[in-house]
């Protein structure tokens, strides 16, 4: 199998966990724990190269990614050592990058900007993948259109609106790329947990009457969520998981606070009230946590490999099978069943 050559915008936790996960499996061969697929399409996660990288900060710009990924603010835990990549991380352009609560937590290089294109094309990376913060949207369709300029595929792990946006999934199609997302969904998800729970609890009988789902994280992600994506999130979430429900109910998902020591950490804490059988009251009080950034470390394997199918059968625009699979925003949001079948045909079929 050829390598998939992959370019990294933004060397966050999302990034470290990333890295050091394909570190961590490079060597199985056979099951893998805590990866959906060692394989998908033929593909080893070993088959990811990282070929470029670009970031802000001054404690990550000039080195190499496997030493960069390991530099403050990023804390997620450490589970492998890196061997050099030979990517070095390069500087890119701000824009709306920093946000009023991570200006005193990210250290802005003041290295000239890179020409992004330009390192896009040299490094022969043919799939960019934004893991930009979740406010930095300017930012977010400034690297779509440097993905378009280098005739690279578009990964969008953030929640910016581009593969659900019909203007930018005109452009990808129009140019023959590939283009995915928006907003990853995690491997132990927070919302998908609320949603079949809910759905479990209807199709028994139960009436919901009131849920919430609140999240306390300690990443620089919650910091920056906290100020600028708190309240979309908020509506997508609960919109999400009503649609869990084939009746109203009060619902409120997706609210969260920072809490700093908890570091990469995430606290995702549920509370479900419901009557059954006579109007029985029930009550479930419940509490997730996991690690943030090593959640979006499965999907992601799938998803960059999927887009590698993708790009070898000249597919354009929004691959919507993709995006339906791994994406909480996607261009058109089906029922789970449907994206999980239709991502196994996908891979099945272009294959
Ligand atoms: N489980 C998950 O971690 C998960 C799941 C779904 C979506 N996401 C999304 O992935 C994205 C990344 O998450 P994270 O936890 O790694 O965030 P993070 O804040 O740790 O990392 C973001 C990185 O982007 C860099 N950056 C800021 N502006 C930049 C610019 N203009 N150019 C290049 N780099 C820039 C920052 O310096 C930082 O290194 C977020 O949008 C998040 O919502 C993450």
């Amino acid at each position: 199998m050829s390598k998939m050559k992959v370019a990294l915008a933004g060397v966050g936790n999302c990034a470290s966990a990333f890295l050091q996960g394909l570190q961590y499996y490079g060597n199985y061969r056979e099951e893998a724990l805590g990866l959906r697929h060692l394989f998908l399409g033929g593909f080893h996660p070993k088959d990811i190269q990282i070929t470029a990288a670009f970031d802000i900060d001054n404690r990550k710009v000039g080195k190499d990614l496997s030493e960069a990924i390991f530099a403050q603010p990023n804390n997620v835990p450490k589970i492998a050592d890196i061997s050099p990549t030979g990517a070095i991380v390069q500087k890119s352009p701000v824009l709306d990058g920093v946000g009023e609560y991570t200006k005193n937590v990210i250290q802005i290089s003041n290295k000239p900007d890179a020409n992004v294109a330009k390192i896009l094309k040299e490094s022969d990376a043919e799939i960019l993948v934004d893991l930009l913060p979740s406010g930095a949207v300017k930012a977010s369709q400034w690297y779509a259109e440097q993905a378009l300029n280098a005739g690279c595929a578009f990964v969008n792990v953030t929640p910016a609106f581009v593969a659900s946006d019909a203007a930018w999934a005109g452009r990808f199609e129009k140019a023959e790329l590939p283009l995915v997302g928006d907003d990853l969904i995690d491997q132990v998800g927070a919302t998908t947990l609320h949603k079949t729970l809910l759905k479990l609890l209807s199709m028994n009988g139960v009436r919901i009457t009131e849920t919430y789902q609140l999240d306390v994280g300690g990443g620089t992600e919650s910091l920056d969520t906290l100020e600028r994506t708190r309240d979309v999130k908020r509506t997508v979430k609960t919109k999400s998981v009503e649609a869990a429900l084939p009746y109203k109910a009060e619902v409120v998902a997706g609210s969260m606070d920072y809490v700093d020591f908890l570091q990469n950490r995430r606290d995702s804490y549920f509370w479900i009230r419901g009557l059954y059988f006579c109007n029985t009251p029930m009550q479930i009080d419940l509490k997730l946590s996991t690690v943030d950034a090593p959640n979006a470390g499965s999907v992601l394997f799938d998803v960059i490999r999927a887009a590698k199918i993708a790009l070898n059968k000249k597919l354009k625009g929004a691959i919507q099978p993709i995006c339906a699979y791994a994406f909480k925003h996607p261009p058109q949001m089906v029922p789970l069943e449907t994206a999980e079948t239709t991502f196994a045909d996908f891979v099945k079929n272009n294959t």
